[in-house]
Order: structure tokens, then sequence, then C-alpha cells
């Protein structure tokens, strides 16, 4: 025995690495789509070291001072300091307007991936037993990643972020019962109070990004735990034998180390290169345009970013009669477009695992196809997320069709209840879901034939470089996860 074996030898007698190996072995699913979700954690990632940046610069107060550095038109004003922070940032740090971007724009990739993870696991039932807990852990998780955009782009305390922030501090405070509580915990009080600034920022910067970086782990870990699903096999699919088509026993894919790895590096560099690209060419939320605060003036066109729009849609288009009184507790109209209607919306995508519940373990995913309700209801969903955004946006349809919001809101809530239905009914029929009621449970039914959970717990052979690898579970030496 040479001494680098005698040395790694004594490193697997006491640490088990020769585990660690087979542990590293495991394979993943050799599916470009299935990179959403680490396109989603990269970001992460950099919005994690992009923000440590820019909390050395940034001051969470809104107190006045006088603005001296190099934007002509503030020079010598008295404005609140996190204002002039964020100015600062932008205009004299070194690489501080790069970062600010490269910051903004990780945060947009981060919830547009999400939202393309989220579609993928919908439109391949990869949500059902046994990953139903998965699919609440991300649903938890893209809420916390749009509470962490919207308490961000509060902090700057300019025109339209203390627009933005009345708007929140209205909603919370519409909380029947909890309101006030809420409003004092979150805002710091009567808005725009001296500690609405603090208070965002600490959740921006420490309670939502402890939360994010906690369920993530639980989401890796789980995922780990149940192993990937798997894309429906071609028939010819090989890897050092022949493997059966729907033997999900089995797990093919790629082993994590080294070609996943390598293929996650990428993904890495070339998440990092476009959004250096768009952080290198487009500027973002100009705040030297929007100006400091003034509590005597409101934006002309205030918006939400695009991933908040369809909430700001349901605010819009809950008409004031819905304010009403149930056993003395007054309901307002605020919060049923403002939280209700949104909240609904989370409520629905948590619990959709258990209404197309499966009872046996499904470790391959569904062609969308083949699957013809549960694809109507997804795109149902996204056409309805849609419409509601395009309602969030009523100033702009309004100036568009040369009226007025008030005559296009009917119109725009009656496309929201139909369109949603006559896109779900026409996918249901384009796939063949009114002729052929047998197609309706889809791929779900292939894949039956007991709990093979287990089975799947080995999948940990490292094959040549370039050929997908197909573990059999039989084969393998005990159980690293066990
Ligand atoms: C911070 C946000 C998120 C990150 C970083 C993330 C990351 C990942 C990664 C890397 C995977 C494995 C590869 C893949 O399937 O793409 C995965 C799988 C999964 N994710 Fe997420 N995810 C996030 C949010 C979500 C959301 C919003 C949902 C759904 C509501 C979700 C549900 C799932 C499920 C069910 C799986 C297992 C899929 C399978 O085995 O095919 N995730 N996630």
């Amino acid at each position: 025995m040479g001494r680098f074996d005698r040395v790694y030898a004594w490193f697997d007698d006491r640490l088990g690495l020769s585990k660690a190996q087979t542990f590293l072995g495991k394979a993943f699913p050799a599916e470009d789509s299935y990179l959403l979700g680490e396109v989603a954690a990269f970001c992460f990632l950099l919005l994690v070291l992009t923000g440590i940046f820019l909390g050395f610069f940034f001051e969470p107060s809104t107190t006045e001072v006088t603005y001296e550095g190099s934007v002509a038109e503030y020079q010598g004003e008295e404005m609140p300091e996190a204002f002039v922070s964020v100015l600062n940032i932008t205009y004299d740090v070194p690489f501080g307007m790069f970062i600010r971007r490269l910051h903004h724009w990780a945060a947009h990739l981060f919830i547009a991936s999400i939202g393309l993870h989220m579609l993928r696991v919908f439109f391949t039932g990869a949500y059902r037993n046994p990953r139903e807990i998965n699919w609440l852990v991300g649903t938890a998780l893209a809420s916390l990643a749009m509470a962490a955009a919207y308490t961000g782009y509060a902090l700057p305390f300019d025109e339209f972020a203390s627009t933005a922030a009345s708007i929140g501090y209205n909603i919370a405070t519409s909380i029947p019962l909890l309101g006030d509580p809420i409003g004092q915990i979150v805002f710091g009080g009567d808005f725009p109070s001296t500690a609405t600034v603090p208070r965002l920022f600490f959740l921006h910067v420490l309670v939502i990004p402890l939360l994010i970086a906690g369920l993530l782990g639980l989401h890796f870990v789980i995922l780990i735990r149940q192993k990937h699903t798997e894309a429906p096999r071609d028939e010819d699919v090989t890897g050092r034998e022949h493997v059966d088509r729907d033997d999900d026993s089995v797990v093919i894919g790629l082993p994590m180390v080294p070609n996943q790895a390598a293929v996650s590096a990428a993904v890495f560099f070339l998440t990092l290169a476009v959004l250096s690209l768009l952080a290198g060419f487009l500027p973002v939320h100009n705040i030297a345009e929007y100006g400091p605060t003034d509590p005597a003036s409101t934006p002309s066109l205030v918006m939400p970013d695009w991933f908040l729009m369809w909430g700001y849609g349901f605010l819009k288009l809950t008409p004031a009669w819905m304010s009403f009184d149930l056993f003395g507790v007054h309901v307002s109209s605020e919060f049923v477009g403002g939280l209700l209607l949104p909240g609904l919306v989370f409520v629905s995508v948590a619990v959709w695992p258990f209404i197309d519940y499966e009872s046996e373990p499904t470790h391959f995913g569904a062609d969308p196809l083949e699957r013809p309700v549960p694809t109507a209801v997804g795109i149902a969903g996204v056409v309805f997320v849609m419409l509601a955004s395009i309602a969030g946006m009523d100033v702009i349809v309004a100036d568009l069709v040369g009226s007025t919001t008030a005559v296009i809101r009917p119109y725009l809530t009656a496309i929201l209840i139909i369109g949603p239905i006559l896109a779900g009914l026409t996918t249901y029929a384009v796939l063949g879901g009114f002729g052929n009621d047998e197609q309706a449970g889809g791929r779900a039914t292939d894949n039956d034939g007991g709990d093979r959970s287990d089975a799947r717990s080995d999948a940990i052979d490292t094959p040549d470089e370039t050929s997908p690898v197909a573990d059999k579970d039989g084969k393998q030496p005990e159980d690293p996860d066990e």
C-alpha cells in the first residue's frame, strides 16, 4: 500500500469516505429543464454576495442629512440618509453601480427561474407522491422570494419606494383584528415612521434570507433523500446494460461528481455571465430620477415589478363595495384584493398535490400532453396570473384604448374570470380530454407498482464521462443515506 493509500485508508476508517464516494456518484437526470432549480439557487447565492457588498454602504435611516456626493442636482440638499446612501453606492462607491445592478437583476432572475422551475415541476407532475412535502417547501420559498424583493425595493426611500411601502402598510393594517400590531411590528407604526426603513432592512437582510436559506436546505435534503423524478425514458435508453422503459427501481443520469458538478459549474458561470451583461448594460431603478420621498406628492405612475403585478391587479380590480362586516369584524376591500385573493392563489398552489393525489410513489415525470386535467388547470392558472398582471397595468391599458381606468376595470374583471376558463377548456379539448377519458389519468398509472422509493435510493455508479448511467439498486453497497 502506497503512502497516499495509507493516508486515505486512515481517513476512510474514521470518516467513512467510501460511503461519501458512493454518495458523490449519485445520478442526476441529464435533462436541461432540471437545471432551472440550480439557476434559482445560484441567483440566491449571488444575491447574498452582492447584498453583503451593498450592506457595507447602505444606511437604514430616514434622518435628513446633507447630500455631498457627485449628483449635481442634489448638491447641498437635505435628504433621507437611506436615499443618500443609495445615491452614493450608485455614483461614488467603486463598482457600486455594477454591484447594485447585479443585485437587482439577480433578484429578477431568481424569481423568474423559481417560476419556471415551479412550472416544470407542475407540468411534469413531479409534485406527486412522495414529493408533496417538497412542493410545499417550494411554495413557501416562492412567497419568501417575493417578500424579499418587496422589502428590498422599499429601502432606498425614494419617491417610488416610499409609495410602494405605503401601499404595503395600508394592506398590512387592513388585516382584520391583527392589522394594527402587524403595522407596528413590520412598518414601525404610522407610515412613514422613522422605524419603517430599519424594520424593512432587518427583514430584507436577515429574517427573510435566513428563512430562505433554511428552507432551501430542507428542499435539498428532501431532494437528495427522495431523488429527482426522471423524464419518461425512450425505448432504447441504455447505460452499461439495457434498462426497461418502466423500471423505476433504477435511476438514470449523470453521476454528481464529476459530470453533474461540471454541468452545475457551467450553469453557475452562465448565470453570472448573463447577470453581468445585464448589469453592465441595462440601468436599474434610477433613484436620481425619482428623487427623495416627498410626503406631499404621489408619483404619477406607480407600478410594482412584474412579479408582484398580479397581486397589484387584484388590488386594482377589487371594488370598494367589497368591504363588509363579518360578526362585527370589518373586512376591507383592500384586505380582500391585497391579501385574501393573493393568499388564496398561494393556498391553491400549495394544496394542488393533494387534489391531484397519487396514492403510490411515482418516480417518472409525466408527459403534460398525456394529462389533460392537470395541464388544463396549469394553463388556466398561468393565464389567470398573466391577466391579473395586465389588470395591474390598467393605467397603461386605459391609455392604449383611449379610455379611463374606471371604464375598463369591469371589462378587465370579466376577462380575468372568463379568460382562464376558456384557456383551460381549450387545453383540455386539444389534449383529447373530452373525447378520450382514458388519457385523463396520464402516465400517473404507468409507474405504479408498490413502494419503490427505497429501491431508488442508490444511484451511485460512476461510469465513463459521457454516457448516461443506469444504476441498479440491487447491486449497490448499502445506502449512504441510511
Ligand atoms: C428558492 C427557490 C428554489 C430553489 C433554489 C429550488 C431548487 C431546486 C433544485 C436545484 C431542484 C433539483 C433540480 C430540479 O428539479 O430543478 C429542485 C427540485 C424540486 N423543487 Fe425546487 N427550488 C425552489 C423553489 C421551488 C418551488 C417554488 C417549488 C414548487 C412550488 C419547488 C418544488 C420542487 C420539487 C417538487 C422538486 C423535485 C422535482 C423532481 O424531483 O423532479 N421548488 N428544486
